[in-house]
């Protein structure tokens, strides 16, 4: 199984919108009182995350220490979370701060404590880390430049493997079939020759121009015309991180992090970001209409074809456009210590 490697264990995942903490906030006289705590699952282990009282958030295994009930059931209160079996409190850090059998003020045994996990908060998106991280979330420069802005787009659970995501976000050749209800051209199928290069400090990809459909992503592209040409690049950032730039010949800038994370080895989440350094008119969420019809045409492929995408080279057929893949597999591989 995939995500039995402990190795993928050591790097970060999204796992949420930071949306979704504060959708279910309650305002009570305009102050933030009760939320309730989140239910992820990653790499096959269910995850409790909520708010603590000093604003940061904590992540843990859902699971109470006491008789295990889920902790995701439970409630938020100033910062603490409360399980709803017998009433045990858990604060900053995951720390046991109240046992209500036992009396006020009396210690709490050690192993209360929960075992605590790595999370972070990111472009408005939940990073969880399981293990120890070997390596940093993906830097978007973009993130702090004040000429972009910044579209996020919910997190949707998938029925596939993060490896037949990531293969699929690689690769262009599958534009002109599964994508012709958006931007794909049929005309369009050869792929030119690919290098693979460093992007950046993050990213191992590759740059090309494709022509692209625009009656549809119109108001994406802020282009009145059919049929345009994309300067692009895309890349990835191991284990399952891919960064799509697309450059407009207007100079307009289109940028997308696409984030898939495994559940289990055939469930996924998956979350795409924007940044854009458009004139900020066209609202965020008429921007991503776009890109979500995109993703949905990827979905809809992906969810039929069943199993995880083995990393054993032999065991598909690579032709030339498969470069991107056959290259980031070739890496995983060598991370995964295969
Ligand atoms: S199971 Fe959580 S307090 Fe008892
Ligand atoms: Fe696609």
């Amino acid at each position: 199984m995939l995500i039995e490697h402990d190795q993928l264990r050591h790097h970060w995942y999204v796992v949420a919108e930071v949306f979704d903490l504060v959708a279910v906030a309650t305002e009570v006289d305009g102050v933030h009182m009760t939320s309730s705590p989140l239910a992820v699952r990653l790499l096959g282990v269910d995850y409790v995350v909520w708010r603590s009282t000093n604003g940061e958030l904590v992540a843990a295994p859902d699971r109470c220490p006491h008789r295990e009930s889920p902790l995701s059931i439970g409630t938020v209160a100033d910062g603490c979370l409360t399980c709803p079996y017998h009433g045990w409190k858990f604060g900053d850090v995951g720390a046991c701060v109240e046992v209500p059998s036992s009396g006020a003020g009396r210690p709490v045994p050690p192993k209360a404590h929960l075992p605590v996990v790595h999370v972070r908060e990111r472009y408005g998106l939940i990073w969880v880390c399981p293990g120890d991280p070997v390596s940093d979330i993906p830097m978007m420069p973009a993130e702090d430049d004040p000429r972009y802005r910044r579209i996020n787009s919910g997190v949707d659970r998938w029925t596939t493997s993060v490896t037949r995501m990531t293969d699929n976000f690689l690769d262009i050749s599958h534009f002109p079939y599964v994508h012709v209800g958006t931007f794909g051209l049929e005309a369009n199928q050869d792929v030119p020759k690919i290098e693979m290069e460093q992007l950046d400090a993050d990213f191992f990809g590759y740059q090309y121009e494709v022509e692209v459909g625009n009656t549809v992503g119109a108001a994406s592209s802020g282009i009145d015309a059919d049929v345009i040409t994309r300067r692009m690049t895309t890349g990835f950032h191991l284990p399952f991180t891919v960064r799509s730039t697309i450059h407009y010949e207007t100079g307009l800038d289109h940028l997308i992090l696409l984030c898939s994370s495994p559940i289990d080895d055939v469930t996924s989440y998956f979350t795409f970001v924007i940044w854009r350094n458009d004139d900020f008119s066209v609202p965020g969420e008429e921007v991503i209409t776009f890109d979500r019809a995109i993703g949905a045409e990827d979905k809809i492929m992906l969810e039929r074809v069943p199993g995880v995408l083995p990393l054993d080279q032999l065991a598909t057929v690579s032709v030339q456009s498969d470069k991107p893949s056959v290259e980031w597999r070739r890496q995983l591989s060598t991370l995964l210590g295969r």
